[in-house]
């Protein structure tokens, strides 16, 4: 995928595959890449915008929109893998609420800005890491 001079924006970007794909769009020349993460992120590249955003707190979903100007690529990368027997509806429940419910959430949020960057420039894209295993 060409990302080049292209704002991404990326959940759960503090660490694991979040933060490769942040380097790596780094790397491949994004223009601005918006990094949601749960807790304080400092990152040296001035193109790399921090951004509070658990991803099952909807007031931190729509401030996280109102921060972001334009947006090309939106990676729901965010996720909990709990090991269990399934019998637990907790976390059933947790897992649906950030892996299904959360995804679905920022998807939604993020939408109109996607579809504004296919207007102006590119084909905007949806990416998923998430997985509900
Ligand atoms: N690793 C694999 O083999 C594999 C395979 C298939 C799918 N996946 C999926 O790929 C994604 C990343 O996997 P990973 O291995 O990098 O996982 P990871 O190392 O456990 O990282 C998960 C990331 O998601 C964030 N996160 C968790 N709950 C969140 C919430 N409610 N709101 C916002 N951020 C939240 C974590 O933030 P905190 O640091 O704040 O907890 C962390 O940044 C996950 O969605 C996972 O299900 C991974």
């Amino acid at each position: 995928m060409n990302i080049s001079h292209k704002s991404v924006l990326i959940t759960g970007a503090n660490r694991g595959i979040g933060r490769a794909l942040l380097d790596e769009a780094l790397r491949r020349g994004a223009k601005k890449v918006y990094a949601g993460t749960r807790g304080a992120l400092q990152h040296a590249d001035e193109r790399v915008t921090p951004l509070t955003l658990d991803v099952t707190n909807g007031s931190q979903i729509q401030r996280a929109v109102d921060e972001v100007d334009t947006l090309d690529i939106l990676i729901n990368n965010a996720g909990i893998a709990i090991y269990d027997d399934l019998s637990n509806l907790d976390v059933l429940e947790q897992t649906f609420a950030v892996n299904f419910l959360g995804l679905l959430k920022v998807t939604n949020a993020f939408l109109p800005l996607l579809k504004r960057s296919k207007g102006h420039r590119y084909e905007p894209r949806l990416q998923h890491t998430e997985s509900l295993d």
